[in-house]
């Protein structure tokens, strides 16, 4: 088996290199300022250690990759009658995409597109008030990061907030067909904020354990899930984590994996790694391009893919 410590500084070293590295997004003015050439990459492995190269310790939005951990968060609190809200099916329509909720009467596809992520963050509302719900969030990504300097960035969360008119429809779609329960500015305040997480790669490996080693923190005797809900949530990361590019990443990479709009993806290698990459420039589904190329040599290199 090759050196994980080469390999990484291997694929860092090359993609630092690269021209092609997509585009950053724009429909949030805030993350279209961040500079494209950066690209970091931490790989946390069954022993412990911990392997980072390039840009590991710059803090970045981490987007959709929240979705991971409030989808984990509401099945703690609902289990399975979250499905009765939500689905489990890939949707082969782009994240934002509005068309099938008509179809299939106010219910996501599944909790990773937006209309899926803002139904499961309404089931985290019940009971608590937003600010409460968000702070439910934050100490649930602090503990499993094992760091409770992560915070969230305002001005993300704002621009979010200005140019939020697709995730506003949605919300008032779904709410309309009551698979929300809760006031659409509630909910869209909570998820508008936990896609505004900043985290470093070094940290998104840390808070990736759980998935990657059976529900369990390695080393530690905790517990954060069930082997079982570790293994689902990965499946559905595997078909669901790229939006309607996830066949296409499983064909490359095989890895479960939720990627986000500011260029991160966290992905899990059962039994063996919890990876951290990120790059901003997105390819035309908005995932990383040099993230998802990282993640590909590093599979074949340490014959990691699932497959
Ligand atoms: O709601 C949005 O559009 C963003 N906060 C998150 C989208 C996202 O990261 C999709 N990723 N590829």
């Amino acid at each position: 088996m090759p050196d994980i410590e080469s390999v990484v500084a291997e694929i860092a070293e090359s993609l630092s290199r690269r021209t092609d590295r997509g585009k950053v997004a724009t429909y949030i003015p805030e993350l279209a300022r961040v500079p494209i050439d950066q690209f970091g990459i931490a790989v946390f492995m069954a022993d412990g250690k911990m392997f980072v190269a390039g840009d590991a310790e710059t803090p970045f939005s981490i987007q959709s990759v929240s979705k991971a951990f409030t989808l984990t968060l509401a099945l703690g609190k609902v289990g399975d009658r979250l499905w009765s809200r939500v689905g489990r099916e890939p949707s082969g329509d782009p994240f934002n995409s509005i068309v099938q909720l008509e179809y299939e009467k106010g219910k996501p596809r599944n909790p990773f597109i937006n209309a899926g992520a803002i139904a499961v963050t309404d089931t985290l509302l019940a009971g608590h008030a937003p600010k409460e719900a968000l702070g439910e969030i934050l100490d649930f990504v602090r503990f499993i990061a094992d760091d409770d300097t992560i915070s969230i960035d305002e001005h993300v969360a704002r621009s979010e907030k200005q140019t939020g008119f697709l995730n506003t429809a949605l919300a008032n779609y779904m709410r309309a067909f009551k698979v929300l329960e809760h006031p659409v500015d509630h909910v869209l305040g909570v998820y508008f904020h936990h896609c505004s997480i900043a985290m470093t790669c070094r940290q998104l490996a840390m808070a990736g354990r759980y998935l990657a080693f059976s529900g369990r923190l390695p080393g530690q005797n905790v517990s954060v899930v069930s082997s079982e809900r570790a293994r689902r949530i990965s499946a559905l990361m595997l078909t669901c984590g790229h939006y309607d590019g996830s066949g296409d990443f499983a064909f490359r990479v095989g890895l479960p994996a939720k990627s986000g709009v500011g260029g991160a993806i966290l992905a899990v290698a059962p039994g063996k790694a919890s990876i951290a990459v990120w790059s901003p420039g997105l390819d035309q589904n908005g995932n990383s391009v040099l993230g998802s190329l990282a993640l590909e040599q590093l599979a074949k290199a340490m014959r990691w893919s699932v497959f």
